[in-house]
């Protein structure tokens, strides 16, 4: 097949150079925004008078009928016409003849690629906000549910303090709720329009490219033309903040993983989200969880991979820059992924409640809330803290907790022990206590799951619908 760019080349390329640089494969998935953006610029470009309105008509009807026909799966790429912007406009040639021979006219597949990749990216994003938001509404739904559910807060695995499973899951709405800021901000810096930069210095022709930009749904133009064919900051930044998700789903896995396990027994899975063993009749494994935190490992490459691949490029476009595309489409395509089923899995998850107030109760989370009291009655921290430190270490040897010991054994690590010590000390006392904004008191809780609510409403018109390309 001849090649779009072929006029001054006397040989044919290499088939094995067809196959190498050929990125139709992958970029392929382009092809609902390669054919929107051409539509957009037929459109200006009878506008602006730089081809006759007859011509954009029959431009942009092709095209209307290339995409239906595409969305049908009645047409094949070729790799010979290298990517899917050729592959369009070599489509469309052979559909409607010479007039669809204007269509590149000021344009470059470099403004052309960077076009379809933020069109797709805006997208991509608006989907993933939307899993964000259904995940944190769902664990607002759990939250709920176990505002009482007391349960031992760790620091290095070791248990400290009791929290609430719902303070916990909170926890993770926070982490969540960034996420969801990161991806609106990048989106901003992803909502602008590179068409009109050409191949790097724009282009001789009178373009309107405010009104392309309109038609398209961006917010406004990119500002210079060397800039707009090499940026793909906005990909490495999605691609950061993808990873941070993933960061954030792969330790709620670590937890849903260890809770599962026999020695937690906090959690236990629901069967539609865990596998057996082959070989163990009795196994029932946290898989979900644990391809989740392995997956999260390839969006950390994703993003490596396009840092490395921008780093030494000089400007302006450069064909490394055709690399992006599989990084962005697996980070893409994992993050979707995982939180598609991390949601239901979360969800269906049968809590113990019992063993996690058990656990709660073991442990000596309640020896800070002791020194605290004696502090109440006078003792300073550091003297109430060795005190309270001794009596662990005589509880230790007798297989006690606290709470079990007598008045008379408290007063001999203390003497300000009273009998209301015993209340101060109570589980449930020790977490209602904890009332201080952000604490895992009830109350406060209630309190941060009603905000968290409304701040998910508040911000639901602000990604969902918008996007001239739809
Ligand atoms: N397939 C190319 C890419 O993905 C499109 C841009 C090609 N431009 C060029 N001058 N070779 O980057």
């Amino acid at each position: 097949m001849a090649k779009l760019w072929g006029g001054r080349f006397q040989k044919e390329t290499d088939r094995l150079v067809d196959d190498f640089h050929s990125s139709i494969s992958f970029d392929r998935r382009l092809y609902r925004y390669d054919i929107t953006g051409s539509m957009a610029h037929a459109r200006m470009l009878a506008r602006a008078g730089i081809i006759r309105q007859q011509e954009a008509e029959a431009i942009i009807n092709g095209l209307q009928e290339l995409l239906e026909d595409i969305e049908a799966g009645r047409v094949e790429f070729s790799v010979a016409a290298e990517d899917i912007h050729m592959n369009v406009e070599q489509l469309l040639i052979e559909r409607i003849g010479e007039v669809a021979k204007k269509l590149h006219t000021a344009r470059s597949r470099n403004d052309q690629v960077a076009l379809d990749v933020r069109m797709y990216l805006r997208d991509e994003i608006d989907a993933v906000l939307e899993l964000l938001a259904g995940l944190v509404a769902a664990l607002l739904d759990l939250a709920e549910k176990h505002v009482h559910t007391v349960m031992p807060g760790y620091t290095h695995l070791q248990r400290a303090q009791p929290v609430t499973l719902a303070h916990h899951l909170l926890a993770y709405c926070q982490m969540f709720e960034r996420d969801m800021d990161r991806l609106r901000d990048c989106r901003r810096r992803v909502n602008v329009c590179p068409l009109g930069a050409g191949a790097l210095a724009g282009t001789t022709f009178p373009l309107d490219r405010e009104f392309v930009a309109r038609e398209l749904g961006f917010d406004g133009i990119a500002e210079n033309s060397l800039d707009a064919v090499s940026d793909r900051d906005f990909a490495v930044e999605f691609a950061a903040a993808a990873s941070l998700i993933m960061v954030h789903l792969s330790r709620f896995c670590e937890e849903i993983i260890l809770w599962s396990s026999t020695e937690f027994g906090f959690i236990e899975l629901d069967d539609a989200y865990s596998t057996g063993s082959s070989m163990m009749p009795q196994k029932k494994n946290p898989d979900v969880a644990e391809l989740v935190r392995g997956k999260s490992g390839r969006v950390f490459g994703d993003l490596t991979a396009l840092l490395v691949m921008l780093k030494g490029l000089p400007l302006a476009y450069n064909k490394d820059m055709q690399e992006d595309k599989e990084a962005l489409f697996d980070a893409v395509d994992t993050v979707k992924k995982c939180l598609l089923v991390f949601r239901p899995m979360v969800a269906t998850m049968r809590v113990r409640a019992d063993n996690m107030a058990r656990a709660a109760r073991g442990g000596f989370t309640n020896a800070t809330d002791l020194a605290d009291y004696l502090v109440r009655r006078g003792v300073p921290f550091r003297e109430a803290h060795a005190a309270v430190g001794r009596a662990v270490a005589y509880c230790l040897e007798r297989g006690k907790c606290l709470e079990d010991l007598t008045l008379e054994e408290m007063r001999r690590f203390s003497p300000a022990a009273g009998e209301d010590v015993y209340q101060a000390i109570g589980i449930d006392r020790c977490v209602a206590a904890r009332a201080v904004p952000g604490g895992p008191a009830p109350e406060a809780v209630r309190r941060a799951i009603a905000a968290a609510r409304q701040r998910l409403a508040a911000a639901a018109p602000a990604h969902a619908g918008r996007s001239g390309d739809k």
